[in-house]
């Protein structure tokens, strides 16, 4: 399938893999590079910039086709040297950057410079200064997404149709994407490809806890909870003990409530989780596409299977309501 999107990164699928924290690495980005779609490390992950470029040269033995880093802009109190992380990524060869959090604005020149192309993840039109700064591309993350859907609660069945209205620049829809369903959707309001997180943990190569991918099989769609709004820093996280200690904080301290007060549910939860598999330790990510997740294929067979599917319900399902032989149809049902 060539998209904008796959001609622009070079890629032969229009799929991304997101930057995911404590799981984004080398393993996940080039088996997904591999596949045929674009792996992004997740840059913050690696605590400097030193150990990011070792991370970029993990990687590049891994695998010889494009791949990218994450680079998250967050509300942090002190900010991490990103001039430092760019140039290991620039050093490092790596072409593609998805800019998260705060406006990359002030880091573009410097991306630009050195040849990368910056797709940016926004959760609202309202933030999509995105074009007009310089930035190739758009991860546009709907209210559905793991990790932070800011503050608008718009989902992607409106969000994405309100993008194409607005860009001119190539988009790719994220949050709730799982299967060729979903790909088949957001090119059709308007995507050129989409953007996975939580689908991409319960694989295979993904480098997390076994612990990880069985509480994902187990979750449905109705296991995942806002936290953090009276922070405005609003996460959608995996329901687990951790996670309700915090709510109960939350509900405690109303319009009150202080980072400090929940620092142990929030931070440093990432490593118990993702490498010590203890799943009640707190915040971490997870997507309401949970409720989709129902295997733990490699990443080749999901990626493969995506674009297979799509293809049929491309060429069959839809094709046959237009030439009256899909009126009896079934729904698509996903294969598991
Ligand atoms: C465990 C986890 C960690 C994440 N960490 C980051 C991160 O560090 N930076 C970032 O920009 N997005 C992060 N995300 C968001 C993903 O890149 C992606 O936008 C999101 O998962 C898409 O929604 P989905 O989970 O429904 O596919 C994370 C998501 C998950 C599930």
């Amino acid at each position: 399938m060539k998209t904008a999107i796959t001609e622009l990164f070079g890629i032969e699928h229009p799929i991304i893999q997101g930057g995911m924290h404590y799981v984004g690495f080398a393993e996940l980005a080039a088996a997904v590079s591999n596949a045929g779609g674009l792996g992004v490390i997740t840059g913050l992950t690696q605590r400097t910039p030193e150990l990011l470029a070792k991370e970029i040269a993990r990687c590049r033995d891994m695998t010889d086709k494009p791949f990218g880093v994450n680079l998250t802009f967050l509300p942090t109190l002190s900010d991490p040297p990103y001039p430092e992380y760019i140039s290991a990524i620039k050093e490092g060869g790596v072409k593609a950057v998805e800019t998260a959090g705060r406006s990359p604005e002030q880091y573009m020149p410097a991306l630009k410079a050195a040849g990368i192309k910056v797709i940016h993840k926004c959760t609202s039109v309202r933030h999509l200064k995105a074009e007009k700064i310089g930035c190739d591309a758009v991860s546009v993350d709907g209210f559905e997404c793991g990790g932070h859907p800011g503050e608008d609660d718009i989902p992607n069945m409106i969000l994405l149709p309100r993008a194409a209205d607005e860009l001119k620049i190539p988009f790719v829809a994220s949050g709730g994407m799982a299967d060729a369903r979903s790909l088949v959707a957001a090119l059709s309001m308007g995507a050129a490809g989409m953007n996975m997180g939580t689908r991409f943990i319960a694989t295979k190569e993904a480098p997390v806890h076994e612990n990880v991918k069985q509480a994902l099989l187990k979750a449905t769609e109705l296991d995942t909870v806002l936290v953090m709004r009276a922070l405005r820093n609003t996460e959608r996280v995996l329901k687990n003990k951790g996670v309700e200690e915090l709510i109960e904080i939350e509900r405690e301290k109303g319009g009150s409530l202080k980072i400090d007060d929940i620092l142990d549910q929030v931070a440093g939860v990432y490593p118990k989780v993702m490498v010590d598999g203890k799943m009640d330790a707190g915040a971490w990510s997870c997507g309401m596409v949970v409720g989709l997740i129902n295997d733990i294929p490699t990443v080749k067979e999901l990626i493969d299977r995506i674009m297979s599917d799509a293809e049929s319900i491309i060429r069959q399902r839809l094709t046959g309501f237009l030439d009256g032989t899909g009126r009896s149809a079934a729904p698509a049902r996903a294969i598991a």
